[in-house]
């Protein structure tokens, strides 16, 4: 398997290979590979690295070994379901064989599958959400939710990318997301290569560019969405969401079907705490007194209250969320 070492950008374009589920595990803790839809497709194929480098001739021993990899992979990121939604699609797959030789089959089918399926559900959901954007519109982001974030095309930036095919004159606004800086490593990485304009803000500047006008939608990604309307997504996301609804900009989420979390309420979802030194050393230089407090949480929650709809792949889930997402997401 070969990723992008989303670290190195947007200093360096290199590809890493990775053979070992153990890899493709700490690959994800560290975040060479990142975003929700990204982290969910590499998951599996760290599953489906365990069966194709196993010697197991027995299916019930491979099958040991996957549940093994998957526990792994399971403990590297807690928040992002689609995670979870990835290994278990595959080890669903791996049950399902009869022979150590079959599953190895299905499994890679499988993930092969996931990988061209999440393009083209990236390409439907910026179709429908293409339609809330008018040409001339200034949008506001969080992260990256761009192509890096997902195997290619992305979600929140699917949507401007198919906007802009449109004909759409789109601007997008990048908030440099502190402390790992997706948005201004990444999201604008990313944009200026497709030629869409960019430019950054500090995070801090958000409320005040609502404030005076420059922003007609809030268009960001999210990581997980619960069955009771909560919006997961990377720091910073809820206070655009309450800035943005205090100024009667609309605010959409953008996320495939294997984002929605249907099995639990927000309560029961665990936000990622990252290790301090994100925070306090940028790129190894520290930059905070010793013995300082930190706090690191890497995601927040918006509630169904601030969005204005959900931009999915199987369509527009409109308020009411909560009664929506059952019927628009089955
Ligand atoms: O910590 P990260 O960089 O993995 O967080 C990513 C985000 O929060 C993205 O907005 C989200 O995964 C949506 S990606 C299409």
């Amino acid at each position: 398997m070969r990723m992008i070492d989303q670290t190195l950008l947007p200093w360096k374009l290199k590809r890493v290979r990775f053979t070992k589920p153990e890899e493709i595990a700490n690959a994800i803790t560290t975040m060479v590979v990142r975003g929700a839809p990204a982290i969910g497709v590499a998951a599996a194929m760290g599953v489906a690295l365990a069966a194709v480098g196993s010697r197991e001739r027995e299916v019930g021993s491979l099958m040991k070994e996957l549940h093994r990899a998957a526990e792994l992979l399971r403990s590297t990121r807690p928040t992002a379901v689609n995670l979870f939604w990835g290994i278990n699609r595959v080890m669903a797959v791996a049950g399902s064989a009869h022979s150590a030789d079959e599953l190895r089959t299905l499994i890679v089918k499988e993930v092969k599958d996931m990988e061209d399926e999440d393009v083209e559900v990236n390409k439907k959901l910026g179709q429908v959400g293409s339609r809330l954007i008018s040409d001339g519109d200034t949008i506001l982001t969080q992260c990256n939710a761009g192509a890096l974030a997902t195997v290619g095309y992305g979600t929140a930036m699917g949507v401007i990318r198919a906007a802009a095919r449109e004909g759409k004159l789109v601007k997008v606004l990048a908030p440099e997301t502190r402390p790992l800086l997706q948005g201004s490593r990444l999201t604008a990485f990313e944009l200026l290569t497709d030629g869409i304009d960019c430019t950054i803000i500090p995070d801090t500047a958000v409320g005040y560019m609502i404030s005076i006008g420059r922003v007609d939608k809030v268009i960001v990604g999210a990581d997980r969405i619960t069955k009771d309307g909560y919006v997961f997504n990377k720091i910073g996301t809820y206070q655009e969401a309450v800035l943005a609804g205090r100024h009667g900009v609309p605010f959409y989420p953008a996320a495939p079907h294997s984002t929605f979390d249907l099995s639990h309420t927000h309560e029961q979802v665990k936000i990622e705490e990252r290790p301090f030194d994100e925070v306090v050393c940028i790129r190894g230089r520290r930059i905070a007194p010793r013995g300082v407090g930190v706090a690191n949480p890497a995601f927040d929650m918006t509630p169904p209250s601030l969005v204005s709809a959900i931009i999915s792949d199987r369509g527009l889930v409109e308020k009411p969320i909560e009664k929506s997402i059952p019927l628009v997401i089955s």
